[in-house]
């Protein structure tokens, strides 16, 4: 024996995203003026109604075990959410309470998975995906698309991907990092698809609120009694509620997932925080004008972000439709000059950008899209006009 570490650790990368975080945060701590467009997070405090709640849970001694799998309370609200934003039926023993969209994410590859089973990922993905799968000894396919079909995957894409041994599809609307939205007509092609070849999908609604104008978010499960049996339907309250902190995250699936997913939770982690359920409860059952209001804000940024960038030279982009990220295509201004030296790629560029502009920016060649960044709007207007600047000067730079 050796002191070596497990192939499954030394397989799995640190995540690319907080790295980016965190060097922006340890510039900030040095009383340098940075803007961080990199943050996955809503820059608004958790509502007070919520934090109340909590409080009130921590005063009434709520704060041992509750059961594994969570409240039967938290549970039947989840339900009650279902049923009236996504237009699905899941009882309580469907509901899978966890510490996170992650956490319900892994809990879900390990049920499914047997080793060597494959998981097709439409690219740009969310980075965790692959990482997650790998993590349950599946292996992630990744599945290409194009900024003309806005980054979306199609049946066709599917279909190339497909082997004897793909057992299931992650699909994540509204996306993270594209902003894109699946239509219901692509979600319904793609359910086809999914009952023909009698696989899982995984869905991941975690940002279903948050979506902008016209857009409309469609849970894939409520497309029919066949697709509803293979859909693992996931969300949380992070990214809506401004609970990142929190660590709660949630799950519908088939009787049978949802019981094999109880039964890893209660050994891997037990309950999740009993305090965050009872807030939780709160966010989506009381009044729900703060997630409104931070809707509201986010969608003044989302305009003003879009139309900067869209307007800067040797970038591109659509306009996003969901989540709180404009996702910028600078193909063009890798293959251009930067002091003299070809720019190369979007790492280069991000690093450039935080070097030489303190403009922290995501490099996205860890979601499978090469010389693509992205952008949060999940900071202040204020911090959004100074780093579009910044970005502007350095693209006008290029030669
Ligand atoms: C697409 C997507 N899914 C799931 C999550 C997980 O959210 P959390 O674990 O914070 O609930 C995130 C967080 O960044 C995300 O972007």
């Amino acid at each position: 024996m050796s002191l070596e570490l497990s192939k499954k650790a030394l397989a799995v990368k640190p995540s690319s995203t907080l790295a980016i975080t965190a060097k922006a945060k340890e510039l900030k701590a040095e009383g340098i003026d940075v803007v961080g467009f990199g943050a996955g997070e809503p820059d608004f405090n958790t509502p007070d109604n919520i934090c109340q709640a909590a409080i009130k849970a921590i005063n009434e001694g709520f704060t041992k075990y509750t059961p594994a799998a969570g409240t039967v309370s938290l549970k039947k609200a989840v339900c009650k959410k279902f049923k009236e934003f996504n237009g699905l039926d899941y009882t309580p023993d469907q509901i899978v309470i966890s510490n996170g969209g992650k956490h319900s994410l892994t809990n879900i590859f390990n049920a499914i998975l047997n080793p060597g089973d494959e998981v097709m990922i439409p690219a740009p993905y969310w980075l965790s995906y692959p990482e997650m799968v790998k993590m349950a000894d599946g292996v992630p396919v990744t599945v290409h698309t194009s900024f003309e079909n806005e980054y979306k995957a199609t049946v066709a894409d599917f279909e190339k991907a497909f082997t004897d041994k793909t057992k299931a599809i992650v699909l994540n609307t509204p996306s993270n990092p594209t902003g894109m939205l699946y239509t219901r007509e692509e979600l319904q092609a793609i359910a086809d698809f999914v009952v023909e070849k009698d696989i899982y999908i995984v869905s991941d609604e975690m940002y279903e609120y948050l979506t902008y104008g016209e857009a409309e978010h469609v849970s894939i499960a409520s497309l029919g009694e066949e697709i509803y049996k293979r859909t693992i339907t996931v969300s949380g309250v992070a990214k809506s509620y401004a609970m990142t902190g929190w660590r709660i995250g949630y799950c519908g699936s088939p009787l049978n997932v949802a019981k094999a997913m109880a039964a890893i939770q209660s050994h891997a982690t037990s309950n999740p925080n009993s305090i965050a359920q009872k807030a939780t409860e709160e966010a989506l059952l009381g009044p729900q004008d703060s997630l409104v209001s931070m809707r509201k804000e986010f969608n003044k940024r989302r305009e003003y972000m879009y139309n900067r960038v869209v307007n800067m030279p040797h970038v591109t982009c659509h306009e996003p439709q969901g989540a709180f990220y404009v996702f910028v295509d600078a193909r063009e201004a890798t293959k251009l000059s930067y002091k003299g030296e070809v720019v190369g790629s979007a790492a280069n560029i991000a690093k450039i950008l935080i070097e030489d502009y303190n403009t922290a920016v995501i490099p996205c060649e860890d979601f499978a899209a090469d010389g693509h960044f992205r952008l949060s709007y999940a900071i202040s207007m204020e911090m959004i006009e100074k780093g579009l600047d910044r970005i502007e000067d350095f693209l006008n730079t290029l030669q």
